[in-house]
């Protein structure tokens, strides 16, 4: 008996200095288990004179029965302590501000192009869309660029093969506009155009703007009134001074390029930057796409859009615009 006692006693000193719960199981087998000390006191009962039987195995009963509610107790208690120190590390601190969500932004040539776009929908023009590979009748050929004309040499051209290339300007709309529609025509075309060439200035890839009006009675004048108030609008000027050069292309008689003075240069020696070029619709152009030419005249226009972003933003260097930079977009937010 004295035995039993100090075994309980021994038992549940064990079990209350347990921190783990994978040693309070460990515990459990060593006393409880099929192969466990109390287990081995049952089985070894019957050694005993039989008068002292009935008492023994009443007090192993009670030590098992009392080591099984000390174990029970103990578990739960590291249970519910080990989870009260899971939430004490995970608590979370609701006062912190949160990280917050930045906004996105358009991208600087997108801006600029729904800059133009807006102002020429308001003077009645349509927005019209080409493809961008096309083939050498709309990009050349009916734009009066025959198969040995130097300007073909001057486009850097992205052949796919003989027929198909990669358009170099969006001029080529103006051609299959007139060929789908009667005049009136008063249609911008704004688009991607390729050509074979990298630098600060030039991009293989760059945006242009198209415009094309075909009527009765257009003349120079018109042209001029609008692309005067048009660069005047987008550089938020009315006081900028702009020229129309003579220049060439071989889809406009008269062309000009025109040019607008920069900011800071004063009256004496003003500097001119080049923004884009114009001009009266060729009569061969309006031959090639059956448009009368007793009856219509036309102008037509095409602008660099990153070009004209450059200019607006300061940008000096155009491959900016297209290397994706956070810190460079981000400015334009
Ligand atoms: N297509 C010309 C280019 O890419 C730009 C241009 C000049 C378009 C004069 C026109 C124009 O419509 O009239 O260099």
């Amino acid at each position: 008996m004295t035995d039993l006692n100090s075994l309980e006693v021994q038992a549940l000193k064990e079990i209350q200095s347990t921190c783990e719960v994978d040693a309070l199981e460990s515990l459990r087998v060593q006393y409880l288990g099929k192969k466990g000390v109390l287990t081995e006191k049952l089985k070894e009962l019957g050694k005993l004179p039989k008068e002292q039987r009935r008492e023994a195995g009443q007090k192993i009963n009670l030590i098992k029965a009392s080591v099984q509610q000390a174990l029970e107790e103990k578990k739960i208690k590291l249970v519910e302590s080990a989870i009260a120190e899971k939430l004490k590390c995970e608590a979370l601190d609701i006062t912190l501000p949160g990280r917050g969500q930045s906004l996105g932004s358009l991208h600087p040539i997108t801006h600029t192009l729904a800059r133009i776009e807006e102002y020429f929908r308001r003077h009645g023009f349509v927005v019209e869309e080409g493809p961008e590979i096309e083939d050498e009748f709309h990009n050349f050929e009916a734009l009066n660029i025959p198969d040995h004309h130097p300007a073909r040499a001057m486009h850097d051209t992205f052949y796919f093969d003989d027929k198909l290339l990669l358009r170099t300007h969006t001029s080529s709309v103006q051609i299959h506009v007139m060929q789908e529609q009667k005049p009136p025509i008063r249609i911008i075309a704004p688009g991607r155009v390729y050509r074979c060439d990298s630098d600060p200035t030039h991009s293989p890839m760059f945006h242009q703007v198209e415009g094309l009006l075909v009527d009765e009675q257009v003349s120079f004048v018109d042209l001029k009134g609008i692309i005067i108030e048009f660069l005047q609008t987008f550089f938020e000027d009315e006081n900028l001074k702009i020229r129309f050069r003579p220049s060439y292309f071989p889809f406009t008689e008269p062309s000009a390029e025109i040019d607008i003075a920069m900011a800071n240069s004063n009256s004496k020696n003003t500097k001119w930057l080049e923004v884009m070029g114009c001009g009266m619709v060729h009569p061969a152009v309006f031959e090639k796409v059956g448009v009368d030419t007793n009856k219509y005249s036309g102008y037509a226009f095409g602008l660099g859009v990153e070009r004209l972003a450059m200019l607006r933003y300061q940008v000096n260097d155009l491959r900016l615009f297209f290397e994706n930079d956070l810190r460079f977009l981000q400015q334009f937010a």
